[in-house]
C-alpha cells in the first residue's frame, strides 16, 4: 500500500470483525514495527499475542474497568488521570473504586474479547532511558521508547487491509494484565520470537532486534 496512503488512513478502528488473522500476517506486521526508533536503540517493548477465548475474555473484563475510570473522568470534565497544572499527579476527586462499579455500556470494550488478534504491549523497564527521571513533574520520555513501535503496529497492520486501537485502559490493572499476558506466553506452543541479532553496524543501515519464527513460545521477545 502506498505510504501515504497509509500514514492518512490509520486511524483508531475500535470496530472489529471477527475474522481470523493468521501467524504469518501477524509476523509480517511485528516485522515491519520492530524497525521503529527508542532510546539507546534498546528496543525495549515487548509483545505478547493473545488470541486464546479465555485470556481475550480476561483482557475484555480489565479493559472494561480502565474504560469505566476513564469515562467517571469524562462525565466530570475531567481529563482523564491527566496531571495538575504543576505537571504532578492529579488530585482529582474521582472516586475510582465507585467508577469501576459503575456499568458503563461501550460497543469497544464490552466487545474486546471478538478482537481475533490482541497485541499486549509492554516496556523491559530497566531498558528505559528516561531521561527526565526526577524532575518534578509527569515523566513522559520513557513510554517514548515504545509509542513508536506501537505506532508502527498499527501503520503496518493498516497496510495489511487490519485495523486497531493502542488502548491504555489495560494499563489501569497492571498486575493482573501482566498475570494474563505472562499466562498465555507459558501455555502457547507456537509463535514468535526475536532475537538480538549480530550484525555489523554498517553506516545509514538500520540495526534492529531481528525476527524469526520459533515453535516453543507465543511472545514475541529478546532471546540472546
Ligand atoms: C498513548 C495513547 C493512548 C491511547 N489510549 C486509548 C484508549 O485507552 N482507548 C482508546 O479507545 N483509544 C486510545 N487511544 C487512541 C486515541 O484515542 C486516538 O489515537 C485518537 O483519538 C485519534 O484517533 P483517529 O486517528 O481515529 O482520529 C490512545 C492513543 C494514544 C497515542
Amino acid at each position: 500500500m502506498d505510504l501515504d496512503v497509509v500514514m492518512r488512513t490509520t486511524g483508531a478502528a475500535r470496530a472489529f470483525t471477527d475474522a481470523p488473522v493468521d501467524d504469518a500476517t501477524i509476523y509480517r506486521v511485528l516485522d515491519r514495527a520492530r524497525f521503529a526508533p527508542s532510546g539507546g536503540n534498546r528496543q525495549p517493548w515487548r509483545v505478547v499475542i493473545v488470541k486464546d477465548a479465555g485470556p481475550r475474555e480476561r483482557i475484555r473484563d480489565l479493559c472494561v474497568l480502565g474504560w469505566r475510570e476513564y469515562a467517571s473522568f469524562v462525565e466530570a470534565g475531567e481529563v482523564p488521570f491527566a496531571p495538575g497544572a504543576d505537571g504532578l499527579p492529579n488530585r482529582s476527586n474521582i472516586d475510582l473504586a465507585a467508577a469501576r462499579a459503575t456499568p458503563r455500556p461501550a460497543a469497544f470494550v464490552d466487545d474486546l474479547e471478538q478482537v481475533p488478534a490482541l497485541l499486549v504491549i509492554g516496556a523491559h523497564l530497566p531498558s528505559l532511558a528516561v531521561l527526565d527521571w526526577g524532575l518534578e513533574r509527569q515523566s513522559i520520555i520513557g513510554g517514548a521508547s515504545v509509542y513508536p513501535f506501537v505506532q508502527n503496529l498499527l501503520l503496518s497492520a493498516r497496510n495489511e487491509g487490519l485495523g486497531g486501537v493502542m488502548t491504555s485502559f489495560l494499563a489501569r490493572q497492571e498486575a493482573a494484565a501482566r498475570a494474563v499476558a505472562e499466562a498465555q506466553t507459558a501455555a502457547r506452543s507456537s509463535a514468535f520470537a526475536a532475537r538480538q541479532a549480530t550484525v555489523v553496524k554498517l553506516e545509514r543501515m538500520l540495526v534492529r532486534i531481528q525476527a524469526r519464527r520459533v515453535e516453543v513460545a507465543s511472545q514475541y521477545h529478546q532471546v540472546s
